[in-house]
């Protein structure tokens, strides 16, 4: 037995996780009404935090929830979850469902208080960019709904694309619609073409992923091609490099798509520059120089 067990956030108190419970009547529960972000804290320094939580408001916003907690006030919690525990890196959920109803009924009812969860667990360190491995995906029809800028906790598509996956031997399931690529299950995508960096532009189809900015923004700074344009499917497969990218998973890179190799079957060139400028930003963040 842990004499310490990691606390969780929920509704204004911290707990041991397995004290930690929500009425079945939670909406989150009965109808995955609720939205969720996910923020890795690098040696417990949380990355991209307003940016997170400025998505946070825009998926509460999108959902007609007002935001339960202002920024500073999510900070303290999240800082709070961090503080005891080990040093290291770590990835944050937090997660704020419209509540508890006094029935199941699809109307939200007036005046309903939200539920608010965060917990914090470890982040795997990726190994450098030149050594990791790539991985294969497949590309499935994107069956999910008209508004995936939404990060919502209802996520029964993507976990069906990823199983899907799975049942192929490949990590992730990169979505099309409509002859489009968006993005993968859980991640955005980028491909590398004739020596240019391209992902698809924002929209109602694809998450506006935090990691996907940061990539844009470092790329653009070091001068390295770049453009957001559509991808079509006939095109990602002629790719050079394809890379997925998440908070979570970081960048990695895709080496086989559909079966077929992608390039010459290992990371490119173009990715290992953009993961190893990932690599130098996070150590700025270690060292409290950026957020
Ligand atoms: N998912 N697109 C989808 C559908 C995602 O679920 C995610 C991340 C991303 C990447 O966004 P970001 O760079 O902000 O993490 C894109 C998280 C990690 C998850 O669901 O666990």
């Amino acid at each position: 037995m842990n004499d310490n067990p990691p606390q969780v956030y929920l509704n204004g108190q911290f707990l041991p996780l397995e004290r930690a419970c929500i009425p079945v009547l939670d909406r989150g529960f009965l109808f995955g009404d609720g939205v969720y972000e996910v923020i890795p804290a690098y040696r417990k320094r949380l990355f991209r935090l307003p940016h997170h939580l400025q998505r946070l408001d825009n998926s509460l916003h999108g959902i007609r929830m007002q935001p339960p907690l202002n920024h500073d006030e999510w900070r303290a919690i999240l800082e709070r979850l961090l503080a005891p525990l080990p040093d290291g890196d770590y990835s944050v959920y937090l997660q704020v469902t419209r509540g508890v109803a006094a029935e199941r009924n699809h109307t939200v009812p007036q005046g309903i208080t939200p539920t608010l969860f965060a917990m914090a667990s470890p982040l795997p360190v990726p190994p450098p960019a030149e050594q990791r491995p790539g991985i294969a995906a497949i590309t499935l029809d994107d069956l999910r709904w008209k508004l995936c800028n939404i990060k919502a906790i209802t996520l029964l598509a993507n976990v069906l694309v990823r199983e899907q996956a799975r049942d192929q031997d490949a990590a992730e399931a990169i979505l099309v619609r409509d002859g489009l690529v968006m993005e993968g299950a859980a991640s955005n995508l980028f491909m590398v073409t004739d020596g240019t960096i391209v992902t698809p532009p924002k929209s109602r189809y694809l998450l506006p992923g935090i990691t996907r900015d940061l990539i844009l923004e470092l790329a653009g700074r070091h001068r390295l091609p770049c453009r957001e344009e559509e991808i079509p499917l006939t095109k990602l497969r002629q790719a050079d490099e394809i890379w997925i990218t998440s908070s979570t998973k970081e960048m990695v890179a895709v080496t086989r798509l559909d079966g077929e190799t992608v390039g010459n079957g290992r990371p490119g060139p173009i990715f290992c520059r953009t993961a190893g400028l990932f690599a130098d930003y996070k150590e700025a963040i270690r060292a409290g120089e950026v957020d």
